[in-house]
């Protein structure tokens, strides 16, 4: 009986929720036509593996986060690291959580603004995303306040 239990436990793990966040670098200048493609083909493929999370572009920097199961969350990795429209994607963390920070939207958008470049400077101590002084439970603070939300 006691195996069996902690069998069925490991069996159910990879499918359990977890979260995801990265820093990457826009190749080029982008457009608000590409930062809204970008997205619509966001939501929905995230609505298709039940993801959520939100995206942040400030100044040529994107920090995203993503939750959901750890092996959808791994194959949407691949296609964002396969992006060419962005380079120098650097993983913050990938870890299980117990809820959703994010549960709400298939991807949310947080455009570049002096508040967002503000609540940058409180968390990275400067005026641009700095993925060294981050990690996944702060940049989970970090992005939830840009949306205007407590911290947890
Ligand atoms: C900054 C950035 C964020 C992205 N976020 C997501 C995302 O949350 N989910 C997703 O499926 N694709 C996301 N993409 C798009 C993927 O990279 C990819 O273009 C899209 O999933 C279609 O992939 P496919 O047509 O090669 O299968 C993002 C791309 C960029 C540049």
């Amino acid at each position: 009986m006691h195996s069996f239990f902690i069998r069925s436990n490991f069996a159910d793990w990879p499918r359990s929720l977890y979260r995801l966040a990265y820093t990457s670098v826009a190749s080029k200048p982008l457009s608000k036509a590409d930062l809204k493609q970008i997205l619509s083909t966001s939501v929905l493929r995230n609505q298709a593996d039940n993801i959520t999370g939100a995206l942040c572009f400030s100044r040529d920097a994107f920090v995203q986060v993503l939750e959901g199961a750890r092996y959808n969350l791994s194959i949407a990795f691949q296609r964002i690291v396969a992006d060419t429209r962005h380079k120098e994607v650097e993983l913050i963390g990938l870890e299980p959580v117990r809820v959703r920070a994010f549960g709400n939207w298939s991807m949310a958008f947080i455009d570049d603004s002096t508040e967002v470049r503000e609540i940058i400077l409180n968390h990275c101590g400067a005026d641009r995303l700095v993925t060294d002084a981050l990690d996944l439970s702060s940049v989970t603070g970090l992005v939830r306040e840009m949306l205007g939300k407590p911290r947890d």
